[in-house]
């Protein structure tokens, strides 16, 4: 399959190295939980798990920017049944094309090949898990930027998750960037007042929520 004629934004140069590497891992591994780049389904899942602390998401639309294989829709269902409307966007066509496939006879879901910085139209609910963990040359400027974009989207509220650089593990994976959690506060508060950061779910991850409002 040639992933650069497929409908998506990876001709844009802050798309290169997450695209180069997803490709590199689905020509490995194909579309498959080894190629999302996640070290086992357990911590996965545990990421999902703190993402349930953001808010009432029952009867609401949401957002799943980078959603990779549609993995977190399969929790959300374990969790709300079908009373959700649900969206996954992401970069690697091979992956959306597996999620849809997966969840084909679910109406409630939509998985769209195209980056998260095309979607315009404002949702309930924004999740983010994994998406920016390459990082990029300036990887707080692409933070802000994105945060940003999502906070003007969501109406209720949004999660993101990072890799952490305040821990005691001393395993690091140098494909991965490991964030100060303390900078993502500073720029989450200085996008909004309303900011929760969890960093006590795994030894090397945390995750901010953003809210528009209480
Ligand atoms: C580590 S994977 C995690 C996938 C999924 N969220 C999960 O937890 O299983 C990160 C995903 O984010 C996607 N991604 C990164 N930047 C993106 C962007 N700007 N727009 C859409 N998807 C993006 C990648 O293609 C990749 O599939």
């Amino acid at each position: 399959m040639d992933w650069r004629s497929r409908e998506s934004q990876i001709d844009d140069p802050e798309h290169t190295r997450v695209a180069a590497f997803y490709q590199n891992n689905i020509r490995l591994s194909g579309s498959s939980f080894p190629s999302l780049g996640w070290y086992n389904p357990q911590t996965q899942r545990v990421r999902f798990e703190v993402f349930m602390l953001l808010g009432a998401l029952q009867g609401s639309t949401v957002l799943d920017a980078g959603c990779g294989l549609g993995d977190f829709y399969a929790f959300l269902l374990e969790k709300h049944s079908n009373d959700l409307c649900y969206v996954g966007l992401d970069l690697m066509p091979q992956f959306i094309a597996r999620a849809a496939e997966r969840f084909a006879a679910d109406s409630r879901a939509r998985f769209v090949p195209q980056s998260w910085e095309q979607w315009q139209s404002p949702v309930d609910w924004i999740f983010s898990s994994g998406a920016f963990n390459l990082g990029q040359p300036e990887p707080y400027a692409y933070v802000r930027k994105h945060l940003l974009h999502f906070l003007t989207l969501a109406r209720r509220g949004m999660a993101v998750n990072f890799l952490s650089n305040s821990t005691t593990a001393t395993q690091r994976d140098p494909n991965f960037f490991y964030y100060d959690p303390a900078e993502i506060l500073r720029l989450a508060l200085d996008l909004t007042p309303h900011v929760v950061l969890h960093h006590d779910y795994l030894p090397n991850d945390f995750t901010v929520f953003l809210y528009p409002s209480f």
